[in-house]
Parts: C-alpha cells; sequence; structure tokens
C-alpha cells in the first residue's frame, strides 16, 4: 500500500478506501482534447453552417431515390403486362402458390374454390378469364368489391408469379366450391383449360 505521506494520496477516505490522484496519461488527455475539438467542428458542419445532410435530411434524399426507382419498375411492369404469358416454370409457380396460400387463400380458399372472393376454377369470371385480365385485376384491386389493391404490397415479380400460379387452377375441381352467382360463363382469351 501507499505511504501516508504520499504526496498524491488525497485526503479523504471512505470505508478505509483511500484514493491517488494520478495524473491521467498524456495520451487519453490527447484523445479527450480530440474529442473536444471533433465537437466543435461537427456541430459548425453540420448545426452551424449547415454543409453537410443530418441523418434525418440523407434518409429522405435516399427514400426519395428509392421510390422512384419503385415507380420507374411498376411503370416498366405496368406498360408489359398486355403482352404477359403465363409462366411455366416450376420456381415461379412455387413461388405463385407461397404468395397464394399465405395473401390470397384466406378469400379464396386454398384450393381457389372461392369463400369471400370468388372461384377462380370455373368458367365464370368477372374481370375477364385470360391471364392478362388476372394479372391487371390482381395489380389494381378491385378495392370497392373487396379485393386489395396488390401492387403496393407485392412486386411485379411476386404479382406475375401469383397469376401464373392460379392460372394452374383454371378447369381444377375444388372441394364445395363457390357457386357463380348470377354471371353467365366467359372465356375471353384461349380456353386453354378445356
Ligand atoms: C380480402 C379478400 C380478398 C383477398 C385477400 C384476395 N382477394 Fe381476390 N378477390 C376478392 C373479391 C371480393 C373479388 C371479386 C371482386 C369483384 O366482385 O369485382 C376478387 C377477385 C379476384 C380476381 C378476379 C376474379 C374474376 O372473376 O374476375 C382474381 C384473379 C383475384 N381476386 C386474385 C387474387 C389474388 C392473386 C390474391 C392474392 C394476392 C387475392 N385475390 C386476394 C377478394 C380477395
Amino acid at each position: 500500500m501507499n505511504d501516508q505521506n504520499d504526496p498524491l494520496l488525497l485526503d479523504h477516505e471512505a470505508d478505509g478506501i483511500r484514493e491517488l490522484d494520478n495524473k491521467l496519461p498524456r495520451w487519453w488527455v490527447w484523445l479527450f482534447y480530440i474529442t473536444i475539438i471533433f465537437s466543435a467542428v461537427y456541430l459548425g458542419y453540420y448545426h452551424v453552417f449547415a454543409m453537410g445532410k443530418l441523418s434525418g435530411e440523407e434518409y429522405k434524399v435516399e427514400a426519395a431515390a428509392g421510390e422512384k426507382l419503385k415507380g420507374a419498375a411498376m411503370a416498366k411492369f405496368e406498360s408489359t403486362i398486355g403482352t404477359l404469358a403465363p409462366s411455366k416454370e416450376s420456381a415461379d409457380l412455387n413461388a405463385g402458390r407461397q404468395t397464394f396460400m399465405l395473401l390470397c387463400a384466406p378469400c379464396h380458399r386454398p384450393d381457389g374454390g372461392g369463400l369471400v372472393g370468388p372461384n377462380l376454377c370455373d368458367d365464370y369470371w368477372i374481370h375477364g378469364s385470360n391471364f392478362v385480365d388476372n394479372v391487371k385485376t390482381i395489380w389494381n384491386g378491385v378495392p370497392e368489391k373487396g379485393m386489395i389493391t396488390w401492387k403496393t404490397t407485392l412486386n411485379p415479380k411476386q404479382i406475375y408469379d401469383v397469376a401464373s400460379f392460379i392460372y394452374t387452377l383454371r378447369g381444377t375441381k375444388p372441394v364445395n366450391p363457390k357457386p357463380p352467382e348470377n354471371l353467365t360463363p366467359v372465356r375471353t382469351g384461349p380456353s386453354e383449360y378445356e
């Protein structure tokens, strides 16, 4: 232990613990000064002279750039909807099945037989029976009738995949299907499922 006469020893004591007034190491003191200088520069740069963007502002700029990219991708997809043909790739169909089971089955039933939403397996269609009609209906939705606009939730690829999956349901025989209420059968486009 240190000698009672140690010049560094302070004269207060708590429960027998005494304190040495050691000099701080120079590297530590310099680090401390540097943080003070840094804070002054930071304050001037970001707050006083507003030369740099604060993170909130940076976020807004990046989000706007992201929205622009997204808008361009959506517009590009929208312009090609009319030319789309259903995918037969199993990877696409599996991805579409997953989306369908997760988001669409609650209203259209897992087998597509219909519940709140109409039967997707029969020949009765409200908004056109061909693939392109389906993609458009999924993309835009029919909000006033309870079918959500999916373009804000799903990306173009997911919509294409789920529409391709629905296409495979045509002509299948779901158990206890929802009847076509007052609709006449329509088969616009090629009726591949005859
Ligand atoms: C909240 C319930 C609900 C969910 C969830 C839902 N739909 Fe629908 N869907 C409906 C209703 C209701 C209609 C009928 C709209 C009408 O009467 O015009 C419909 C119509 C459709 C049609 C057009 C049917 C026709 O006869 O023209 C397609 C295709 C379709 N939905 C696909 C999907 C897909 C794909 C999903 C999942 C991404 C989905 N729906 C999720 C309620 C739903």
